[in-house]
């Protein structure tokens, strides 16, 4: 057995705007997805998920997940697309060694699913280094976060960035503009606080209706590059230190967003929450519609505000993971 874990991560800015190639400044925290890979006789997948912040399923399978082949205490559509990045990341792994080997593959996530804090991408990028150091085979940091990418890219339609697999398998705070991935070396400490309302949102559909939207209305697609700009902006006052800068700009970044129709009521009661608690500035995370947003507060102050707001259901400080994807148990 071989166990590797990647982090999960916050937008600091440009989520949703980075997949029409501006460019986005997401951070690894540390939540990490922990997966474990053990190499079977036969070609099958098994896949256990244990503590996905949600109950947990088992599912078992040769090609694809079948209903009838899955045992599951969680909603389909969570359990469907864990499983849909655990085959593209399996799929990978067979691409290297072409030949088609089977994995169990038991998942193990402090990262809530698809609440905007990049738990498919970690989920993909532990897999990959997982099962292939499972079969002798080491790969950079780099070819794992462009096969996590391709995995992204195939589950999500064809409309992905490479903003979460690369930040996720690489650590840190990173800059991702296109196909230009690039790390950030020197950044202040960031006191970042997490609002979660438990719920979800489905990256495709949200990723497909700002398309829509864009495709529809002029204003949209200059929203897109507005956000771009203000990332542009984001960049030099993150390398000048300056956190109030950053914390206006996320403000903004947060009304771009809304603008696009990926905020949602309890994103907006958190948001507005730690604003008024005395944040520095706060903005939802990921692709939106419901799960976390981010807050820059130093103080104790909109972590206590997020535990009165209605919607919110929990609340965390998240550190800056330095360390991306990472073998635990050669
Ligand atoms: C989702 O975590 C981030 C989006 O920008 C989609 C992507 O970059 O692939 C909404």
């Amino acid at each position: 057995m071989t166990v590797a874990s990647a982090p999960g991560k916050v937008y600091l800015f440009g989520e949703h705007a980075v997949v029409y190639g501006e460019p986005a400044v997401p951070c690894a925290i540390e939540r990490r997805a922990t997966v474990r890979a053990t190499k079977r006789d036969d070609e099958r997948i098994r896949v256990q998920a244990n503590d996905l912040s949600i109950n947990g399923f088992s599912v078992e399978y040769t090609e694809g997940a079948t209903e009838e082949s899955a045992e599951f205490d969680v909603p389909h559509p969570l359990v469907e697309a864990a499983v849909g990045y655990v085959d593209g990341a399996i799929e990978q792994v067979r691409d290297v060694l072409d030949a088609s080997v089977g994995f169990t593959v038991t998942i193990e996530s402090d990262i809530p699913l698809g609440a905007g804090l990049g738990s498919s991408a970690a989920v993909v990028v532990a897999a990959i280094d997982a099962a292939t150091r499972e079969v002798g085979i080491e790969l950079s940091p780099e070819e794992i976060a462009d096969r996590a990418y391709q995995v992204e890219y195939d589950v999500q339609d064809g409309q992905a960035s490479r903003a979460d697999t690369f930040c996720s398998a690489m650590g840190g705070a990173v800059r991702v503009e296109g196909d230009d991935c690039q790390q950030i070396g020197d950044t202040p400490r960031l006191p970042f606080v997490i609002g979660y309302d438990g719920g979800a949102g489905d990256t495709g559909e949200l990723v497909a209706g700002v398309r829509s939207v864009r495709e529809t209305y002029g204003f949209a697609d200059e929203t897109v590059s507005s956000i771009g700009d203000l990332v542009r902006t984001g960049e030099a006052a993150l390398l000048d230190g300056d956190l109030q800068e950053l914390g206006r700009l996320m403000n903004f970044n947060h009304g771009l967003l809304s603008a696009l129709g990926v905020s949602s009521r309890s994103l907006d009661s958190m948001v507005w929450a730690t604003r008024e608690a005395g944040a520095m500035g706060a903005k939802l995370t990921g692709a939106g519609g419901g799960g976390c947003i981010v807050a820059l507060d130093p103080s104790p102050a909109s972590g206590t505000a997020l535990q009165y707001t209605p919607g919110c259901e929990s609340t965390f400080r998240a550190e800056l993971a330095h360390e991306g994807v990472r073998v635990e148990q050669p």
